[in-house]
């Protein structure tokens, strides 16, 4: 059976490392499996629930419609002083308030990726973390953790060149279209 996955990115910034591993994805993904990204996570508002309770943000409900139609979810984030960013935890506490909750029972993969040598992992506990609260389904293995990631990419066009991590990348994807089948049943 085809299945379709969407990344979600912590990163804003133009030149960012981990968009150039998101953006890799799609051309890494094994036969019958489909990449696509998700809108932006700076499209949401602060979480406030004076702003919930007016109205889910149009952002919000719309990601939450692509997450539930897709059979997993990439989550590709740099560490910010050993957790995840802001941005990040933001949209998933939005998420987490729509019923139904999106990410329930949701095949998730992790990367993470960082010029430093340990390639963002103290990062990925504390996803995971949250994402058992929201009772998402998450990879165990293979966990991608880039590190040094600035001697993996070309610098125009910013993309991941490195061979042994796009190997890397379509191994995990493997992995995830395998869970996803699973819990598709
Ligand atoms: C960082 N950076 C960083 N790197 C890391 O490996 N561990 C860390 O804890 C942190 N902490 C941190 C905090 C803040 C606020 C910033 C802005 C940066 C460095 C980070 O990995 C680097 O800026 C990456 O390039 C960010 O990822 P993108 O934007 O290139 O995808």
């Amino acid at each position: 059976k085809p299945l379709h996955f969407v990344t979600l990115l912590g990163s804003l910034r133009k030149a960012s490392f981990n968009a150039a591993v998101a953006r890799a994805l799609p051309s890494l993904a094994p036969d019958g499996v489909a990449v696509t990204p998700l809108g932006s996570v700076g499209e949401f508002p602060l979480y406030d629930q004076d702003i919930q309770d007016a109205g889910f943000p149009a952002p919000v409900l719309a990601m939450a419609d692509q997450i539930r139609a897709a059979d997993g979810v990439i989550i590709v984030t740099p560490e910010y002083n050993y957790s995840i960013p802001g941005g990040l935890k933001n949209a998933i506490d939005w998420l987490s308030r729509i019923s139904p909750q999106p990410l329930a029972r949701k095949p998730v993969a992790i990367q993470t990726a960082s010029p430093g040598m340990i390639g963002g992992a103290r990062a990925q506990y504390h996803l995971r973390q949250s994402l058992v609260f929201l009772d998402a389904v998450v990879l165990n293995r293979p966990e991608v953790m880039i590190g040094q990631v600035a001697d993996k990419v070309g610098a125009d066009p910013l993309e991941l060149t490195d061979a042994a991590t796009r190997a890397f990348l379509t191994r995990q994807l493997g992995a995830l279209a395998t869970l996803a089948q699973k819990v598709k049943g």
